[in-house]
This record gives structure tokens, C-alpha cells and sequence, in this order.
């Protein structure tokens, strides 16, 4: 995709926007409602036109295409099943489509049905099937005439949570055996960190940043990517020393190292905000070592969530801090008071949310 962008009339649905994808990748589309994903995806389809930019094939310009001759599978939203065509000719479309029927259709459809886990419902018709089911029939019938690209736009939305678990691992499986490049939209991070070799996060029409989901979570590059995916606090002030890659950010209740990304540069006394996730943070009882970051601060909120406990501090200005513990780790109550130390280059600074508007 190179410089592609979609605006309906004044209103900017998609900036312009730059990506690779690389045969046999996975990747996902994440962002929050109306961020632009199903927009990327229907350009790439060909169902959308985009007012500018290009999307290229193999280098190949095929943006003048209908989707016909793109050749693409997709599962969308809504992209219903024939209600009338059994399980095994639903299958069968897509190929009748391209003239391939009778005994050159027969191994193909079977092999799908096989891949779908759907062999024993060949003959049922969609309404005497499970939403999950209908949706592995879909699955089926878009990879069974062997696309070089298949575009998912939030395919289990509908489900329920555990199905949706169950299809996860059934995604990545099917992914690998068919070698496809997969693009996979969806809001749900749970999802797009489960499953993806890449996650691209998209906020208002624009692309944050594209990155492997242990560097995304680890690395985040912006305040709305940390606080998108996973959960974090966000320590504002403004940067004072400098030190191998770190930078000293200072606020009102504390102050703390935080690692410097490559691309930043920040002078002294700049306002700067970090993030550090809950999970990096340690509580104890006595002073915390002396090369450790810490605040002091009174637990305002104990929540239980079987493995893990989510401890709330307030620090002396008001403010909150987050920190995951294993269930038990130490015994807290409501009120205690309490150190919080973490790691000097557990916190990253990112760059801060940008402000309202397109
Ligand atoms: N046909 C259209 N006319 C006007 N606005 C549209 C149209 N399609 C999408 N949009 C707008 O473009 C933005 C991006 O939409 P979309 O790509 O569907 O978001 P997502 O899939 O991330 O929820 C939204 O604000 C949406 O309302
Ligand atoms: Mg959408």
C-alpha cells in the first residue's frame, strides 16, 4: 500500500498511509471503532476506491481491479452464506465461479471442508448450523479456491468468548498450513497479540506504529498505543538528567528514569510522558534498593483477579499508579502504606496523545 487514502467529502476516513505486508505474514488491523481498519481492508479488496494512493501486488498496480479479478479471499462481516446451497456447495461457489466444477472441484472442496473441520456438514444447510460453524464455512469457502491473500474484518465478533479462544488457535494453525498471507481486522487486543506475526495499530484514520506484538507492548511508541494495548500508567513531567539511553523524567509526586526510544529527542526540561505497566512494578514494605525508581504512596483499591491482583496507589499529589501482583505475592490492605520501586528502564517514554480531531 503506498499512499493510500480515503476522504467522504470533507471528512478524512483514512490519511495517507503506508504499508508492506510480506507473502505468508499475518497480520492484523487494530484500532478502535471507526479508526479506519474495515477501510483499509475493503481498498485492499477492492470494494472501497480510494481517493488517492495505490495498492500493489507483487509490484503489480492493482487498484483499477474489481475485486473479481484481484483474487483475494474474504471473510467480512455480514458476507453471508447462500441460504439456500448446502454447506458443500457454498463451498463449491467460488470455484463454479472461476469454472473449475465436478471431479477437478471435488478434491478442493474436500480438503477445505477438511481444513474447516466440517466434513461430518456437507449437506446441512446454514440455518441448521452453529454460528460458529457458519463461520468456518465461510472460512472454507474463502481459501478454497487457494488465494494469495485472505482479508478478515473482525470474523468473530459475534461469537462468544470462549469460541472466539478456540478460533484463535484455529486461525494461526490454518495460517501456517496454507501459507496465505492473512490480514486480519479486528478491535479485540487479546486477539491481535494471540495471533499476529505483525499488528498494525490505527487511531483516527492514521497508522501509530507497526511492530511484532512483543516489541508493540514492550516498545510502544505512543501514549495511545501503550494505553490501547495492555494497560499502563503514564508518568508526566519534564526530563531533567541523561544518562546510557535513559533519560530522568521529573512531575509532582515523582520522579523516575525512563528509557529513551531511538527516534527521541528530548531536551532538558522538556514535558515528556512514560509509560510502565502495572506488571513492572514491585511493592514492598521497607525502602526499596537504592538504584530502583520508587514512590511512596496508600493503597485506595485491592482487585482480585484470581492469578494476579490489580493494587491501586494514590501517591502524595493525588495521582494513581497501577501495579499487577501475583495473587498472595504480599499481603495488602485498603489504606496501607506502601513503596512502589520499579526497574530505571521499566518505564519508556512515548510521545503524547495527540490532540482531538482529524
Ligand atoms: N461510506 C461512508 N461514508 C462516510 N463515512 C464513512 C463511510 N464509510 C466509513 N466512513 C467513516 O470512516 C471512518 C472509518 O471507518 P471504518 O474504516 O469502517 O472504521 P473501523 O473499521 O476501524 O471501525 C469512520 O468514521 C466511518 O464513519
Ligand atoms: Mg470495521
Amino acid at each position: 500500500m503506498s499512499g493510500l487514502a480515503k476522504r467522504y467529502g470533507d471528512f478524512v476516513a483514512l490519511h495517507e498511509t503506508h504499508l508492506d505486508i510480506k507473502a505468508g505474514e499475518f497480520v492484523t488491523l487494530l484500532g478502535p471503532s471507526g479508526s479506519g481498519k474495515t477501510t483499509i481492508l475493503m481498498s485492499i479488496a477492492g470494494f472501497v476506491a480510494p481517493s488517492s494512493g495505490q495498492i500493489l501486488l507483487d509490484g503489480v498496480d492493482v487498484t483499477g481491479l474489481p475485486p473479481e479479478r484481484r483474487n483475494f479471499g474474504v471473510v467480512f462481516q455480514g458476507y453471508a452464506l447462500f441460504p439456500h446451497l448446502t454447506v458443500y456447495d457454498n463451498v463449491a461457489f467460488p470455484l463454479r465461479a472461476r469454472g473449475i466444477r465436478g471431479a477437478a472441484a471435488r478434491p478442493k472442496i474436500e480438503a477445505a471442508l477438511e481444513m474447516a473441520q466440517l466434513g461430518a456438514f456437507a449437506g446441512r444447510l446454514p440455518r441448521q448450523l452453529s454460528g460458529g460453524q457458519q463461520q468456518r464455512v465461510a472460512l472454507a469457502r474463502s481459501l478454497v479456491f487457494e488465494p494469495e491473500l485472505l482479508l478478515l474484518d473482525e470474523p468473530l465478533s459475534a461469537l462468544d468468548r470462549a469460541l472466539r479462544k478456540d478460533f484463535q488457535s484455529e486461525f494461526k494453525a490454518i495460517h501456517r498450513q496454507v501459507g496465505t498471507t492473512f490480514i486480519y481486522v479486528t478491535h479485540d487486543q487479546e486477539e491481535a497479540l494471540t495471533m499476529s506475526d505483525r499488528i498494525v495499530i490505527l487511531d483516527r484514520g492514521r497508522i501509530l506504529q507497526c511492530a511484532p506484538p512483543a516489541e508493540l507492548y514492550e516498545r510502544p511508541a505512543t501514549e495511545f498505543v501503550a494505553g490501547f494495548l495492555g494497560k499502563s500508567n503514564f508518568l508526566r513531567g519534564r526530563i531533567g538528567r541523561r544518562a546510557d539511553g535513559l533519560a530522568e523524567i521529573a512531575g509532582p509526586a515523582l520522579t523516575s528514569w525512563a528509557a529513551v526510544g531511538r527516534q527521541q529527542d528530548l531536551g532538558e526540561g522538556a514535558q515528556a510522558v512514560a509509560a510502565l505497566r502495572p506488571e513492572k512494578i514491585r511493592l514492598h514494605r521497607t525502602e526499596p534498593s537504592a538504584d530502583a525508581c520508587s514512590a511512596r504512596g496508600r493503597v485506595s483499591e485491592l482487585t482480585y483477579l484470581g492469578a494476579t491482583c490489580e493494587v491501586t496507589l494514590t501517591l502524595a499529589d493525588g495521582s494513581q499508579l497501577a501495579a499487577l501482583m501475583p495473587a498472595g505475592a504480599i499481603a495488602l490492605a485498603e489504606g496501607d502504606e506502601i513503596v512502589a520501586s520499579w526497574a530505571p528502564d521499566a518505564a519508556i517514554l512515548v510521545e503524547p496523545r495527540a490532540e482531538p480531531g482529524r
